[in-house]
C-alpha cells in the first residue's frame, strides 16, 4: 500500500479518472472531494454527484451506487486504505482505515518528506514575490509589520510547496519624497553622517520640515520638484547625496529584519527601472494602449469605472507624469517586464496593503493588454493584500502624538512584555536564557502570530494581552505546546523518531484523532497556498495542539506494552515535528524550552 500525501487531492483525481468511463458522468465530472466537517461522516465526501444527476436527470443514489461500484472495481482504494460508502441522498464518504493512517505516519514523518509531498503544488514553478518593499528614508512603523510578517509567511509557504522562489526587495527609492527631502537637507546645509546612530530620524524630521515648507510655500514647492528633476536627470552631486540616504535607510531597515529573520534574495527598488521606463511608454503608445492627457501619458481601461464614486475625478492609469517624470505605474511597469523577461518569472506575488487594489487593478490590466499586443507571456500576476492593524480603541493605531508607531519600540515593548511572563511562569529557568533566547523569541512571536492568525483581508485589532496569552490561539500557546511535546521524549530518555520499531496502527479514540489531525496537515496546506492565507494554518496548529492535548490525557505515552508504546511515541514524534515546522513556515522558531 502506497499512502498519498494528501488523500483529498488525489481521490479527487482518481474519481475523476473513473467517472471519465461512465456515461452519466463523462469527463466534465467535478467530484467536489472535500474534507468531512463531521469525523462520524468519514474523512473526505464527494459531494458532486447532486449536481451531476439534476443535469443528467438521473437518480443521485443510483448515480452514487454506480460510481461506487465503479470505484471498487478499479481497485486503488482498497489499496489506499480507504473505507467507501453511499450517504444521504447521493454523496460518497470515504474513510481512513487505521492500517492507512498508520501508513502514512510511517511515510510522511518529517519536514522533508512534507516537502517532498507538498512540492506537487507549485513543482518548480518560477515564482518572483515582492516584498516588504518599503519606501526608503523613513524608519520602519507599524505599517510595516504585516508585509514584513505576512510576506515572509506567504514566501515560506510557496518555497515548502516547491515554488523556485526570488524574494524581491521593490524599496521605494525614486518617488517625489527625495525632491523634498534634498531640498531640505541643502536649505539646513545638513550634513548627512551614515555612522550617526540617529541619520535616519534626523532624516525623517528634515523631511517633515521640508513637506510643512512645500505646502506653506509654491516657491519651495517649485524647488524640490527642481530638485527631484535634477536627481532624475542624473545629476552627479544629488545622485552622491541620494545614495547616501538609501544606504543609511537600508542600514536601518536590515536591523528590523533581522530581527525578523528575513532576507531579500535581490533588492531592485523603483530607481533600478528608472533606465527602463522608456521602453514602456515607447510600446503602450506604439500598440496604441497608451494616450496623451493633459500632457500626461494616461491608459484607460473599460474594465475601470472612468471615474471616481463621487464623480469628480477622473481615474486612468497615469504612467507618465506631466512633467515628464516616471511614476509608481511606469515603474511597476517596467518591473514586470524585467521578471518575466530577466528574471523568468512565471508567477509574480506582490504583497501589500489593500489600500493599493485600484493601482494593481490597473497595473495587471495594462501589463495583460500589453503583453498579448507586444506576443508575450505575461506570468501569473497576483495581489496578496492585508487590512489595517487598529488599535485597541478600533481605531487606526497611533502614538500619543499621532505619529505612527515606531516598529523597533513594538518589538521592544513586546519583548519586555514577553520576559515578564516568562519571569512569572519559568523563573527556575537561567536569566540570562529567559533575557537572551526566550523573551526576544516570544515576543517577537507573539507579534507575528497576531498579525497572521485572522484572515489577511480582515482589519484586526492589536492587543498585548491576547497576543501575550498562554490560552487560545496564540503563539505562546503554541511554542508551550511543542514544548511540552519535546519533554516526552526527555522523559522517555529516547530521541524524537527513535523507540518505533513494532508500532502498530492507532487503536484509541484519541490515537485515531490525533493521527487524522496529523494527515489534515496535507489539506491546510493545499488551502493555505492555494489563496496565499497563512491564517489556515495557524487554526490547523492550534486544532492539532488541541486533539495532542486530548490525546495525552487519555493515553499514557510510556507503557509497557512495547507495541503501544511505540506507536504512541510515534504519533508524539510527528506531532512535534509538524508544531515545528509549521511554526517556522510562519516564521517563528520554536523554544527548546520556555
Ligand atoms: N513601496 C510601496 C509602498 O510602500 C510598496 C511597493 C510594492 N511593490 C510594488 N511593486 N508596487 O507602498
Amino acid at each position: 500500500m502506497s499512502p498519498w500525501f494528501n488523500p483529498a487531492r488525489e481521490l479527487d483525481a482518481l474519481i475523476r479518472r473513473v467517472a471519465a468511463g461512465l456515461p452519466a458522468l463523462g469527463p466534465a465530472f467535478d467530484p467536489q472531494v472535500r474534507p468531512a466537517t463531521d469525523a462520524r461522516h468519514g474523512d473526505y465526501q464527494a459531494n458532486g454527484i447532486l449536481a451531476a444527476a439534476k443535469a443528467a436527470k438521473a437518480n443521485p443514489r443510483a448515480l452514487a451506487t454506480d460510481l461506487l461500484s465503479a470505484l471498487q472495481a478499479e481497485g486503488t482504494l482498497a489499496k489506499a486504505g480507504l473505507e467507501v460508502e453511499v450517504a444521504g441522498p447521493g454523496f460518497l464518504n470515504f474513510r481512513l482505515t487505521p492500517a492507512a493512517l498508520h501508513a502514512w505516519i510511517q511515510a510522511f514523518p518529517d519536514a522533508d518528506a512534507w516537502r517532498r509531498g507538498a512540492a506537487a503544488l507549485h513543482a518548480g514553478r518560477k515564482v518572483v514575490i515582492d516584498y516588504p518593499s518599503p519606501n526608503t528614508a523613513k524608519q520602519m512603523h507599524v505599517g510595516h509589520l504585516r508585509p514584513i510578517v505576512i510576506g515572509e509567511a506567504v514566501a515560506r509557504l510557496l518555497e515548502f510547496c516547491g515554488a523556485s522562489l526570488t524574494r524581491d526587495n521593490h524599496i521605494g527609492d525614486w518617488g517625489t519624497n527625495f525632491g523634498i527631502l534634498i531640498l531640505a537637507i541643502r536649505l539646513k546645509g545638513f550634513v548627512l553622517d551614515a555612522a550617526s546612530p540617529t541619520a535616519l530620524e534626523d532624516l525623517e524630521a528634515l523631511y517633515k520640515e521640508g513637506s510643512a515648507l512645500t505646502k506653506a510655500d509654491p516657491a519651495a514647492l517649485d524647488a524640490a520638484r527642481a530638485e527631484l528633476a535634477r536627481l532624475q536627470s542624473g545629476d552627479a552631486e544629488s545622485l552622491a547625496l541620494w545614495e547616501r540616504i538609501v544606504a543609511v535607510s537600508n542600514a536601518a531597515c536590515q536591523r528590523i529584519y533581522d530581527q525578523f529573520g528575513l532576507r531579500s534574495d535581490v533588492v531592485l527598488g523603483e530607481s533600478f527601472y528608472r533606465d527602463k521606463v522608456d521602453q514602456v511608454y515607447r510600446e503602450l503608445q506604439a500598440c496604441g494602449l497608451a494616450e496623451e492627457s493633459d500632457g500626461a501619458l494616461v491608459v484607460w481601461h473599460d474594465e475601470v469605472p472612468r471615474y471616481s464614486r463621487h464623480a469628480e475625478t477622473k481615474l486612468p492609469f497615469i504612467v507618465r507624469k506631466k512633467d515628464g517624470s516616471s511614476n509608481y505605474a511606469s515603474t511597476d511597469l517596467a518591473t514586470v517586464l524585467y521578471r518575466a523577461e530577466v528574471l523568468g518569472a512565471q508567477e509574480v506575488v506582490y504583497v501589500t496593503d489593500g489600500r493599493q487594489q485600484d493601482h494593481f487593478q490597473q497595473l495587471f490590466l495594462t501589463a495583460e493588454k500589453w503583453f498579448k499586443a507586444t506576443g508575450r507571456t505575461l506570468p501569473r500576476l497576483r495581489h496578496v493584500w492585508f487590512g489595517t492593524i487598529l488599535g485597541e480603541d478600533g481605531k487606526a493605531i497611533k502614538t500619543k502624538s499621532g505619529d505612527p508607531v515606531r516598529l523597533q519600540s513594538l518589538i521592544d515593548e513586546a519583548t519586555a512584555k514577553a520576559l515578564e511572563k516568562v519571569n512569572e511562569k519559568s523563573g527556575d529557568l537561567p536569566e540570562a536564557e529567559r533575557r537572551d533566547v526566550i523573551a526576544p523569541r516570544l515576543g517577537v512571536a507573539a507579534l507575528r502570530y497576531a498579525d497572521l492568525v485572522s484572515n489577511r483581508t480582515m482589519d484586526y485589532r492589536f492587543s498585548w494581552d491576547k497576543m501575550l496569552a498562554f490560552e487560545g490561539n496564540t503563539a505562546p500557546y503554541l511554542l508551550y505546546q511543542a514544548v511540552r511535546v519535546r519533554s516526552v521524549f526527555r522523559n522517555a530518555g529516547v530521541a524524537a523518531g527513535q523507540g518505533e520499531a513494532g508500532a502498530t496502527p492507532p487503536e484509541t479514540p484519541g490515537e485515531i484523532a490525533l493521527a487524522r489531525k496529523l494527515l489534515g496537515f496535507t489539506a491546510a496546506l493545499d488551502e493555505a497556498s492555494e489563496d496565499l492565507r497563512p491564517h489556515i494554518l495557524c487554526t490547523y496548529l492550534h486544532e492539532l495542539a488541541g486533539a495532542y492535548s486530548s490525546f495525552y490525557a487519555d493515553n499514557k505515552v510510556l507503557v509497557d506494552d512495547p507495541a503501544v508504546r511505540a506507536r504512541r511515541l510515534a504519533l508524539c514524534a510527528r506531532t512535534s515535528a509538524l508544531l515545528e515546522s509549521g511554526l517556522r513556515l510562519l516564521g517563528i522558531e520554536p523554544l527548546e524550552r520556555m
